[in-house]
């Protein structure tokens, strides 16, 4: 396969960019950022190199990069990322506006909190059109723009004319038509992507529902080979499950510094199991929903109060949204609830930390919790739940039905994260599990891990995206 692409190079497309530059004391600092889209095609481009264009969101971003805007990431060695400069104006009516509260909202299915408004969409046109005016500024012949995500929807359709080859990859789930057919401008959007050679999301399901939508805009749908015919052109659709660089998670296991690195977090919560959570403060992740479910298991379940802690860390996002601020403040007065009813002694059953940590340092919290809650309410894929069964050699995943993951880890136990009593029992069930029981489904876990990793994500999709238009 990579024969095939030995000529081409591959341009990035997402708005959200995979390292920002910050300040800290008198310096500029890199940091990563947090979210699947960034830490998952990260290595992708470390390996191919080729071009990311995304918008420039770090405070010192526009100070190290060159005339057009380049820098080169994580250093000289990476690989080059082109940054996009948003006004304030754009920041909330394209990024904040139409993206997280009309696109987002309405793929996650939670039509009460989309905010429809005019502006936002003038904005969201305004925005892609920019980045189709970047790309076009990069593009070499044979180039691949390779878009991401519900940000950039109608690049395709702004790049049709230029004939490129375009593909883009959705990191979320894709809705039934009730919930799409909400947007009012739910035919521009779907006439965007369909001018992309190749489309691909993480699930069967959302290839289905998909295939749905552009069959209710009036497009020629064929069910069976996903391809949709509109306006002259065709577009193949497919379900490409984002995998993790498991190579690396799995040799990280057995490193020395790692695992002393893990017993020492165990060992600072002096607690016979440690339960472990992470997200991005997101409405889709569920986190009020799984402190419902361990007030109910301590309830339920006193025998292990001072037995057991639940460290729960949560990653700032979208805080310009109102929505979001109040979440936080629903969370944290969750936390103070539950420690003041059941703590004891030097025991606090929930610790919460607040903020985002480069990815390393949250990789000893991994192996050091007996078991992890992804209790997501929806979710397009979930990486966290594929990291942390990298690490573990007795560690038990406790994963939400209704994450694109559980499609692909039969292992884990499932659970329902609106139902708080079946969280509260499962909770229990992963703390009590036998050893034999869990081996057996680690190591079931981490073959499919390995099989379907993010090498084979890249090669899969660049194969099926090159056989889409030859
Ligand atoms: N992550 C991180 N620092 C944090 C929180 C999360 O580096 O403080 C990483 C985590 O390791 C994972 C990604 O962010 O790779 C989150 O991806 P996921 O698919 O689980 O959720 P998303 O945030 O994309 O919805
Ligand atoms: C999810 C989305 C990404 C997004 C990330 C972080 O992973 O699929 O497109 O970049 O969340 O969200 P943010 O709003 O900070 O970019």
């Amino acid at each position: 396969m990579e024969a095939d692409l030995e000529d081409k190079r591959l341009v990035l497309v997402s708005n959200g960019e995979p390292y920002k530059h910050v300040y800290r004391n008198q310096d500029i600092e890199i940091e990563k950022l947090a979210g699947g889209l960034t830490t998952g095609l990260d290595p992708v481009m470390q390996k191919n190199k080729g071009l990311w264009i995304a918008w420039g969101r770090g405070e010192a971003d526009f100070e190290v990069v060159n005339q057009n805007n380049k820098v080169m990431v994580p250093d000289e060695d990476g690989y080059p990322l082109k940054r996009i400069e948003l006004t304030d104006k754009e920041k909330n009516n394209f990024y904040y506006g139409f993206a997280n509260e009309v696109m987002w909202p309405i793929s996650h299915t939670f039509i009460s909190k989309a905010n429809f408004k005019e502006e936002y969409w003038q904005s969201y046109q305004k925005v892609n059109q920019k980045y189709a005016k970047s790309i076009k500024e990069e593009l070499k012949e044979d180039d691949l723009v390779w878009i991401h995500d519900y940000h950039l929807t109608l690049v395709p359709g702004l790049l049709e004319e230029s004939n490129t080859k375009t593909s883009l990859f959705w990191h979320i789930p894709w809705p039934a038509w009730e919930a799409f057919r909400t947007i009012p401008w739910r035919e521009e959007i779907l006439e965007g992507m369909l001018a992309a050679d190749f489309l691909a999301f993480h699930t069967d399901l959302f290839v289905y529902n998909f295939l749905n939508c552009a069959k209710k805009i009036g497009a020629e749908v064929d069910f069976s080979n996903k391809e949709i015919f509109y306006q002259n052109s065709k577009t193949k659709v497919e379900s490409v499950p984002l995998g993790i660089d498991f190579q690396r998670f799995n040799n990280l296991a057995k490193d020395d510094d790692y695992l002393a690195q893990a017993e020492s977090v165990k060992a600072s919560y002096d607690t016979e199991k440690l339960i472990f959570a992470v997200d991005r403060l997101d409405y889709t992740k569920g986190i009020e929903e799984r402190l419902k479910g361990i007030d109910r298991f301590f309830e339920k379940y006193p025998e292990y109060q001072t037995e057991a802690t639940f460290v729960q860390r949560v990653a700032p996002s979208r805080m310009g949204i109102e929505e979001y601020q109040q979440m936080k403040e629903r969370i944290e007065k969750k936390v103070a609830e539950i420690n003041g009813k059941y703590q004891k002694d030097q025991w606090v059953p929930v610790k919460y930390f607040y903020g985002s940590v480069p990815q390393a340092e949250l990789l000893p919290y991994y192996k050091a919790a007996d078991l992890a809650l992804i209790t997501a309410l929806i979710d397009g894929m979930n990486l966290v739940a594929k990291e942390y069964l990298a690490v573990q050699d007795l560690g038990v995943l406790l994963l939400s039905e209704f994450a694109g993951a559980a499609e692909y880890l039969d292992s884990a136990l499932k659970v329902n994260p609106y139902n708080t009593e079946a969280l509260a029992d499962s909770i229990y069930q992963g703390l009590e599990m036998s050893e034999t029981e869990k081996e057996k489904r680690l190591q079931q876990a981490k073959a499919d891990l390995k099989e379907y990793d993010i090498n084979w994500w890249r090669d899969y999709f660049l194969k099926k995206w090159v056989e889409s238009y030859e």
